[in-house]
């Protein structure tokens, strides 16, 4: 499939770009500054440039799937976390319905809740609507909710659960690998479930859900 991968120049997305380059998937890198195109050149993955504050169809145009690993981050103002998080993330699923791109994979947040009361609840909030958004949609979607990110070497051993609170850690790494395995495991079409470390092989824990 051709995967456009949204955020791809993030930590998480690009262990999903590698991994897709390596798979039998042709990712797509969507980037916002074009300073970032020779990171994806050396690594032979086209990019497209878009801004998730804006219209994205030309970016989402011709793809099969999106994994969506982008985030306004800790360190910008809540306006971004909604701008971002919420309403760029919403833009989208719009823009995959209307380009008929049937297949979305959002990498979301453990304990999302419209009404968390967490202390980044804006982010809990912002992430948990976006979600709710993308469960009306006829899009065959996939919501990945990990844990705390951690830059830890990726185990591939995960737990998965469909109760989407709790608290934990993920590897990056071991969260890329999960959302590019979402693609070949259909099973995961439908479905919302917590990721945390854990002693189960991805597909294992995947095939389980
Ligand atoms: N941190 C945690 O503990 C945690 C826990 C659970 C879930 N998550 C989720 O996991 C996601 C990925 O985490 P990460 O650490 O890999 O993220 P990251 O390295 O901060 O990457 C986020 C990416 O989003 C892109 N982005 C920001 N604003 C954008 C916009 N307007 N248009 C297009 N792209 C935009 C950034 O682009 P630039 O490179 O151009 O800045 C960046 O590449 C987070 O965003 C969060 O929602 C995080």
């Amino acid at each position: 499939m051709k995967v456009l991968v949204i955020g791809a120049n993030g930590v998480t997305a690009t262990h999903v770009i590698k991994q897709l380059a390596e798979s039998d998937h042709d990712p797509v890198a969507m980037i916002r500054d074009p300073l970032h195109r020779e990171k994806f050149d050396k690594l032979g993955v086209p990019t497209v440039l878009a801004d998730l504050e804006y219209p994205i169809d030309h970016a989402v145009r011709g793809c099969d799937a999106i994994i969506f690993a982008a985030g306004s981050g800790g360190k910008t103002g809540k306006d971004k976390t909604v701008l971002i998080d919420h309403i760029g993330a919403i833009r989208s699923m719009v823009a995959a319905q209307v380009n008929n791109v049937q297949r979305y994979i959002m990498l979301s947040s453990i304990n999302n809740d419209i009404n968390s009361q967490s202390p980044i609840a804006h982010y809990h909030r912002a992430k948990a609507h976006a979600d709710n958004f993308l469960i009306e949609t006829d899009l065959d979607y996939t919501i990945v909710c990990p844990g705390r990110l951690t830059d830890d070497a990726g185990s591939g051993l995960v737990a998965v659960t469909e109760r989407l609170s709790g608290s934990g850690m993920t590897s990056r790494e071991n969260v890329a690998l999960t959302l590019v395995a979402c693609l070949d495991n259909h099973n995961t079409i439908g479905k919302a479930f917590s990721l945390l470390e854990g002693d189960t092989t991805v597909n294992e824990a995947l095939h389980a859900l």
